[in-house]
């Protein structure tokens, strides 16, 4: 079971849809998902009430988060995607502990780079593989926006994993959501679609290459 938590001490920087639009797009590709909204401000269990269907189940809340995962192992949840609140208390902490993964959404701008860096401490501390993924970012033309290569810039500058690719300010993306829905149901083959279908892509990617790594590891031990 793959643990992915979306986690960002920053405010509006996407982790709440990104949580919705990657749940919606295992839904329909019979991947069990789970889905699990630790933000008392219960955005994802907005999302989760709009779209009134029963083919993503939601957890709600924070208590007893490691029985929540246990009983979602047993019953054969592959994934489980973790929303929470932009702050770094002691939930969110317990939170990434459980992660296999922490996606940190950023969108480019000075504050925005300035404020992930406690997030990317806490996942440095509890010694979490984390990746920043930058969201909300202008469009790319025939290269990338100014904006986005100078947040890359100062991620690489720190030394922090980032997601090669971005999932561009859409409205198509806001749209999906009211709807309860995600881009690649309202909107199937946009370009929004296409670039949520690649941060799909690069998770599973990444977890195999965790995967293939702990087995090297476990050969050699
Ligand atoms: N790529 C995008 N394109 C268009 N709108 C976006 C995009 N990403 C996020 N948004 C919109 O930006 C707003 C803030 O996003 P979201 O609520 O996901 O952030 P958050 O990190 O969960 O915020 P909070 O920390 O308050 O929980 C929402 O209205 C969302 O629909
Ligand atoms: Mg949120």
């Amino acid at each position: 079971m793959n643990v992915v938590v979306f986690a960002s001490r920053k405010g509006g920087s996407g982790k709440s849809a990104l949580t919705a639009q990657l749940g919606s797009y295992m839904a329909p590709n019979a991947r069990p998902t789970l889905l699990i909204d630790a933000d008392p401000q219960g955005s994802l269990a907005l999302w989760h009430r709009v779209r009134g269907s029963q083919d993503l189940p939601l957890h709600i809340g924070t208590k007893h988060l490691a029985a929540t995962l246990t009983k979602a192992r047993r019953a054969g949840a592959e994934w489980v995607l973790i929303d929470t609140p932009p702050n770094a208390e002691a939930p969110v902490a317990e939170a990434i502990w459980h992660a296999d993964l922490v996606v940190i959404p950023m969108r480019p701008g000075l504050f925005d780079v300035d404020a992930v860096q406690a997030t990317i401490q806490m996942c440095r501390e509890l010694k979490k593989p984390y990746a920043v993924v930058i969201n909300a970012a202008p469009a790319r033309n025939r290269s990338e926006d100014p904006m986005v290569v100078d947040a890359r810039g100062a991620m690489q500058a720190l030394d922090v994993p980032t997601w090669a690719g971005q999932i561009t300010n859409r409205p198509e993306l806001s749209l999906s959501l009211a709807h309860g829905a995600g881009v690649n149901e309202a909107h199937s083959g946009s370009a929004g679609s296409e670039e949520i279908g690649s941060l799909w892509r690069a998770l599973t990617r990444s977890f195999d290459a965790m995967k293939a790594m702990a087995g090297t590891q476990a050969q050699s031990a």
